[in-house]
């Protein structure tokens, strides 16, 4: 299974820091999926205009639609995720990431925006049909040091138990039909 990690921040590196530890988790788990992590900062984005899309958004499209499941990963901004996710999210075929497995988490500058995850990334990820699982994670500026690495032993653990139901739910998506028996 293709696993896609995305890194939804286009600044900074604490988002890919949490992705890179849950990568590492992940791994220790199941080390047979295929895991890539697709840093939003690296490409050149397009807002969804009616224009042809550029090489970058067609390629991000491709690697979403052909991924078997996701973690997703976002800074806050706003009170929100950023632009590009949701300018991303709006690219795919809304059929392409059905039944496939995906675990959220997110960084802000503080504590308050936690939900976002719950009220803002969760419902956008249940209307693909995703496999949603119920950990997620969210870090902010305390959890990590001067050079972005995560110190904080609880959101490690909490990291590690995020991996841990990932992989389960991988396992669940391999047990269920592609093809549902709805027109929907
Ligand atoms: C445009 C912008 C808006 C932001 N808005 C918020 C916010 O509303 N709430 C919050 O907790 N942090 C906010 N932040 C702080 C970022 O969430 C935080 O710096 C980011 O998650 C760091 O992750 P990164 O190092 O991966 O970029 C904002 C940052 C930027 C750049």
């Amino acid at each position: 299974m293709k696993i896609l990690l995305v890194d939804g921040t286009v600044f900074g590196a604490k988002t890919g820091a949490i992705l890179r530890q849950v990568q590492q988790y992940i791994k220790e788990y199941n080390s047979e999926l295929e895991l890539e992590i697709l840093y939003f900062s690296d490409l050149k984005h397009q807002i969804l205009d009616g224009s042809p899309l550029n090489e970058d958004m067609q390629m991000m499209i491709e690697k979403f639609e052909n991924a078997d499941g996701y973690i997703i990963a976002t800074p806050i901004y706003q009170a929100s995720i950023p632009g590009v996710l949701k300018n991303a999210f709006d690219m795919i075929n809304p059929k392409a990431m059905r039944y496939k497995p995906v675990s959220m988490v997110a960084n802000g500058g503080t504590y308050q925006h936690h939900l976002v995850v719950e009220n803002q990334l969760r419902p956008i990820l249940d209307y693909f049909r995703c496999l949603v699982t119920p950990n997620y994670v969210y870090t902010h500026a305390s959890h990590f040091d001067a050079n972005n690495n995560i110190t904080d032993d609880e959101i490690k653990d909490r990291l590690r138990e995020l991996a841990r139901v990932f992989v389960q739910y991988c396992k669940l998506r391999q047990s269920l039909p592609k093809e549902p028996v709805d027109n929907h």
